[in-house]
């Protein structure tokens, strides 16, 4: 008899053929539930505390919502929809309008009448003749600073529309497959909430010029992005809206996709007057010595957020003489006069401390 096997009369059982069995049940076994879970790691089941964490911030980013627009109350929201609610800005959380945007008053005309009309009177769009459709995409390029994120952001703000502001991280999630629900969710969750812009800020990282090296993932997610953009039949309620410096890496069918563009280029001088006298409207200027003219003339080159910080290093000039006077070893001192802080001075902006970056000089 062979030593591997054992006769029961009619059966014989196989020890080694058993004991092969089980050893394969076993390892299938472990190696199921290895791979569930790390699927359920990657994917919306991730319970680390980042993941928890994500989903308590969405879940009360829609409770905020739903508190405003009751009508959302009705709609079900899939769990990809719900974690790219971390990324919407609802109106109310915008506090930029176009007052306070200078110098780009030619632009805001254009953006009120093709961008913001079609997303609050949706019904004026549509009862006229096929050719005044609102535009799917609106791009803003020109160089850094100069404003583009800010434009975005007030027409969210005035419009009253939902504001999606992705970035390539959202969009991008090491788990095959993931991206591409990410990027169906993005159209269908602003479908739901329309109005609503899709706000792409460096819009060059997510659709730069396609190219035969392209990940396989990303290219796919570039065709699935572009068939979804086509599908929006909304009446313009739903409006994809791209910011980049760099226009050129775009894809050229991309940039087709985006008809309306506007370039934000650096301000010229009635500009950067503009920029500065909403940028000091709260501030106290000395009435004798503040010289307007000479500011905007020496600030050639510059954009808004170098004419921003120039003023920021100003008023700390002016802040940090009040401090040496009244302030010794931290503590504040107290002086015969009511001292408060001066104003604004010519001096101020180009004092050591305030120089103008040379490099931002063209
Ligand atoms: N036209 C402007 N009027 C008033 N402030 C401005 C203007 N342009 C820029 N600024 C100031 O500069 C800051 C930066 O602007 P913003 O973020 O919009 O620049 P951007 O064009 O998006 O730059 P980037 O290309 O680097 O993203 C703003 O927060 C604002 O304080
Ligand atoms: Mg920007």
């Amino acid at each position: 008899m062979n030593k591997f096997k054992i006769d029961f009369g009619k059966f014989k059982v196989d020890l080694k053929l058993l004991g092969d069995l089980f050893f394969l049940t076993g390892a299938g076994l472990s190696m199921y539930y290895l791979v569930s879970h790390l699927l359920n790691e990657g994917a919306m089941g991730d319970n680390s505390v980042k993941a928890k964490e994500a989903r308590k911030k969405s879940s009360n980013v829609l409770k905020r919502i739903q508190a405003v627009n009751p009508e959302l109350k009705n709609i079900v929201f899939t769990e990809y929809e719900k974690s790219l609610l971390n990324c919407l800005v609802t109106p109310e959380d915008i506090s930029v309008t176009f007052d306070d945007i200078g110098g780009l008053t030619n632009i805001i005309d254009d953006l009120r009448e093709s961008v913001i009309l079609p997303l609050t009177e949706p019904d004026l769009f549509a009862t006229h003749s096929s050719l005044i459709q609102s535009p799917k995409g609106v791009l803003f390029h020109g160089p850094p600073g100069c404003g583009k994120t800010m434009l975005a952001k007030a027409i969210a703000k005035e419009s009253g529309a939902f504001f999606l502001s992705l970035r390539m991280s959202t969009i991008m999630d090491k788990w095959y497959g993931e991206s591409n629900k990410i990027v169906d969710a993005v159209f269908s969750l602003a479908n739901k909430l329309q109005p609503c812009i899709i706000f792409i800020d460096e819009i060059d990282s997510f659709l730069r010029d396609r190219s035969s090296s392209d990940h396989e993932v990303s290219a796919m997610l570039k065709a699935e992005f572009m068939t979804l953009w086509d599908g929006l039949v909304s009446n313009g309620r739903i409006m994809v809206m791209g910011a980049t410096n760099r226009q050129n890496d775009i894809d050229a069918a991309f940039l087709r996709r985006l008809p309306k563009k506007f370039a934000i280029g650096r301000p010229d001088a009635s500009q950067r007057r503009s920029i500065l006298n909403k940028i000091l409207k709260e501030t106290t200027v000395d009435p004798v010595d503040f010289d307007m003219d000479y500011i905007v003339t020496h600030t050639q080159g510059l954009s808004g957020s170098d004419l921003k910080e120039l003023c920021r290093e100003a008023a700390l000039n002016a802040m940090r003489e009040y401090i040496r006077k009244n302030f010794k070893n931290g503590k504040k001192v107290e002086l015969a006069t009511n001292d408060a802080v001066r104003p604004l001075k010519t001096g101020d902006f180009f004092a050591e401390k305030a120089q103008i970056p040379s490099s931002t000089i063209d």
